[in-house]
């Protein structure tokens, strides 16, 4: 690949995108990264005010669903890669809004494989779209000695992950069809800095700061595979540059808990931190109605990525855990402006 690459990342004012921006911008300084995205109430800019300024950077506030605005920056920066993770993200807001999901998800994916395919088709040489995806699209394990291989038949069970498995599908097609480069990853739950506080970890973190209940859906016994944020955006970054066309990696920490196990042990870091008696935290704990269709369990099996691509977590759980609640507890204002509302203004009164 040549080293002078115009770049779209999609979706990079959010939670993984900014990691993988923040990554590229400053690992590739001969490269031109564009970050597009349609500053939904996931998008924040104040995750990329560090590198804002660099010269390789460029902000573009734009709808993955407009056809004509694509195809204009298509011909305005001559892009060599995409690499696409603007999306919808979270389950719960897929079940009281489907259709926002099958927008953004399905034909907003689609709308970029179709330019990106029109504007390259004449050369598909040194191009690479590069689709990034979850582990939810393979359902929901039930057998405790599953786990999901990139050859795991898809099995999708919220309006979430059938979009998301919806847009792989595309992705694929258009590799298969018009012989598009392509290359897709297929990742566990991440956490990490400028993870917005309606997941899991920092909404925990978050109601723990202010001392407010802290939900546990059901009886807290679902599974999940949990990822550094960092860690993510390195295999990201390995896939993108030596990543072999047409194929798909799972990207996984081989790191499962139990969300109250999760819970309880974010309480016992947030006590040690804050100062608090042992056990004070747990006291916030509420088990609340559990979500629709709950997926019990997700776990990768990143063997591939390992074995052909030379990656692998970098960090043990309790460490990067701790990380994290670090960085909340450092960066209050971030998680004010989210909760009054102020980070919406970030674009108007920096960029325009
Ligand atoms: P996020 O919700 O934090 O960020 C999504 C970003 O996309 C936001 O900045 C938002 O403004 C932007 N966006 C939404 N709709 C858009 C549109 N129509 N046009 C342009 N931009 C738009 O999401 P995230 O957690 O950072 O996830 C990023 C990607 O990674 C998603 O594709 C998600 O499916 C995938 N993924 C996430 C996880 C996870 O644990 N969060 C795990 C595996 C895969
Ligand atoms: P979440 O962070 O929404 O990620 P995902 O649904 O994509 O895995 O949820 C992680 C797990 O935590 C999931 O099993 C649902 C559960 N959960 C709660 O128990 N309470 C909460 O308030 C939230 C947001 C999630």
């Amino acid at each position: 690949m040549d080293t002078k690459k115009k770049i779209l990342i999609t979706g990079g004012a959010g939670f993984i995108g900014s990691h993988v921006v923040r990554r590229f911008v400053s690992s590739y300084p001969n490269y031109q990264i564009f970050n597009l995205d349609k500053l939904t109430y996931a998008g924040n800019l104040e995750n990329l005010r560090d590198i804002e300024n660099a010269p390789n950077y460029t902000f573009l506030k734009g709808d993955i669903c407009d056809a004509e605005y694509i195809q204009e920056i298509f011909s305005t920066y001559q892009f060599d890669g995409v690499i696409h993770l603007a999306a919808e993200s979270h389950v719960d807001r897929s079940i009281t809004n489907p259709m926002a999901f099958v927008e953004t998800n399905v034909i907003g994916t689609v709308t970029l494989l179709n330019v990106a395919k029109n504007f390259w088709k004449d050369d598909f040489s040194n191009k690479r779209f590069y689709h990034v995806s979850t582990d939810e699209v393979y359902g929901s394990l039930h057998d405790e000695n599953e786990m999901f291989l990139e050859t795991t038949s898809y099995d999708p069970k919220s309006p979430y992950s059938a979009s998301k498995a919806a847009s792989d599908h595309f992705v694929r097609a258009y590799h298969n069809t018009y012989g598009l480069p392509i290359v897709l990853s297929n990742c566990s739950n991440n956490y990490g800095s400028y993870h917005f506080p309606e997941k899991l970890i920092p909404l925990t973190i978050n109601n723990i700061k202010n001392n407010k209940p802290i939900p546990v859906y059901g009886k807290g016994e679902n599974v999940r595979d949990w990822l550094f944020v960092e860690d993510h955006a390195r295999a990201i970054d390995v896939i993108f540059h030596s990543g072999t066309d047409g194929e798909t990696y799972n990207i996984g920490g081989f790191n499962e808990w139990k969300n109250i196990d999760l819970v309880h042990l974010l309480c016992d870091i947030m006590d040690d931190k804050l100062g608090r008696k042992k056990g004070e935290s747990r006291k916030l704990i509420t088990f609340v109605k559990d979500r629709a269709g709950h997926d019990l369990r997700y776990a990768i099996d990143a063997t591939k990525i390992k074995t052909e691509l030379g990656w692998e977590p970098s960090l043990q759980f309790e460490e990067g855990l701790e990380k994290t609640v670090d960085w909340y507890l450092a960066n209050e204002k971030w998680l004010n402006d989210i909760t009054s509302g102020d980070y919406q203004n970030y674009y108007k009164e920096h960029y325009q």
